[in-house]
């Protein structure tokens, strides 16, 4: 199908809420996809760091083929084996310190689950979250959000929202108080640009919050499943949270994500409080055990780790040899940004590496934003990272 089909068709048919590339993809092998003309394009975004076992990996659609030959669909209200499994591989992601799961199909109705978990555990409403943070776009998740583009036009249907600055210990101590439910937080900001706390900020948040009885929730739906370096992105700090949420990477591209919790937590809730028809189903969770069971034994998130270090310091090379373009380079595991001086540069970004055969997308304004396969091979990182940076130093 040609562009100008595709354009024709979404006029007519597309609720215009999406700016679109001009190009049609029919495949994705690996970390790479092919559109309709036939070009190939290294893909440095991985279906927004879905895609973290890269395109059509053997396992997963092996998975997914066997599993919907044999039971797609049964409601949650039986057990089925790969739910089981699931909900047994989710509790050792975090070395079993939040063993309770419920799943959900995308990564905003997980965060809705969490709020409401959080409201069960504590009787109270407030949230407290952080400046810039991406939550979601449904109404419980969008009143986390920190970042306004996202939550201004809807603000009239939103309570009134506690955002703080980012990695600001002493503005977390000040919001979170006895009302509070939880602090809600991303271990690393994603759509916020690449935001990299300091050393002891979730120490510090999990201490605050202790002490005004809330909750501390850690967003992983962008940073979990390998993504930064750990198997969930809080892990490189030694506490953990009460809740955690996943998406995004569970399903390497099968749309199924979760909310996962302690004990205590769990025990707060009580029948009926949560449901969904779609969440759990056996199809999402053959998909999900498939990516965990790559993940770890092809160890995908150390991979992730040492390949992100390697392409952070050659993105803080670059940026140190162009200070008129570059702020800098920051970034944990595969989730790694070059902050650009210029928005219109940084926004010419996407478009023009599309046309030198390169995905790569552009968060928060200003940050070329690296979010690949955690499998992707090395040549295609650097024959991509290659192509983006001659962009930005042109
Ligand atoms: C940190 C974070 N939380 C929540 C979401 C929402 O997930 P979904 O788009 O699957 O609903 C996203 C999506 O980008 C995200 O990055």
């Amino acid at each position: 199908m040609k562009v100008e089909s595709a354009q024709e068709v979404e006029a007519r048919n597309f609720i215009p809420v999406v700016k679109r590339h001009p190009r049609v993809i029919v495949e994705g092998r690996g970390a790479r996809l092919r559109d309709a003309d036939g070009r190939e394009i290294i893909d440095l975004m991985a279906g927004w760091a879905v895609c973290c076992l890269g395109h059509s990996h053997p396992a997963l659609v092996e998975a997914i083929a066997e599993q919907a030959g044999r039971l797609m669909q049964t409601t949650n209200i039986f057990y089925t084996l790969p739910q089981l499994e699931l909900i047994e591989r989710l509790a050792e992601l975090s070395d079993g310190a939040l063993p309770r799961s419920f799943l959900t199909s995308s990564g905003t109705e997980a965060m809705e689950g969490a709020v409401k978990l959080a409201h069960r555990a504590t009787g109270r409403a407030k949230f407290v979250s952080t400046q810039n943070s991406f939550h979601g776009r449904s109404l419980g998740a969008l009143r986390l959000v920190g970042s306004e583009k996202h939550r201004a036009p809807f603000a009239a249907l939103l309570p009134e929202s506690c955002v703080v600055p980012y990695d600001d210990l002493d503005a977390a101590r000040e919001a979170v108080d006895a009302d509070t439910a939880a602090f809600v937080v991303e271990p690393v900001q994603g759509e916020g640009g690449v935001n990299v706390p300091s050393p002891g900020y979730l120490a510090g948040l999990r201490e605050i919050c202790d002490a005004r009885g809330a909750l501390l929730i850690a967003d992983e739906i962008q940073t979990g499943i390998g993504r930064t370096g750990t198997p969930l992105g809080y892990q490189y700090e030694d506490v953990a949270p009460d809740v955690a949420t996943l998406g995004k990477g569970l399903g390497g591209g099968f749309p199924v994500a979760g909310f996962v919790c302690s004990d205590a937590v769990a025990e707060t809730v009580q029948l009926g409080d949560h449901g969904t028809t779609y969440g759990g189903n056996p199809l999402a969770c053959a998909a999900a055990n498939a990516v965990l069971r790559v993940v770890r034994e092809e160890k995908l998130a150390e991979r992730a780790g040492r390949v992100g270090d390697e392409l952070l310091r050659r993105l803080a090379g670059f940026a140190a040899e162009h200070p008129d373009r570059c702020v800098e380079a920051r970034g944990r595991g595969l989730l790694v940004g070059l902050e650009l001086r210029d928005p219109e540069l940084a926004a010419s970004i996407g478009p023009r590496a599309l046309e030198k055969g390169v995905a790569v997308n552009v968060a928060a304004g200003r940050v070329v934003r690296f979010i690949p396969a955690l499998n992707i091979p090395e040549e295609d990182l650097h024959e991509g990272v290659d192509r983006v940076l001659a962009l930005v130093a042109a």
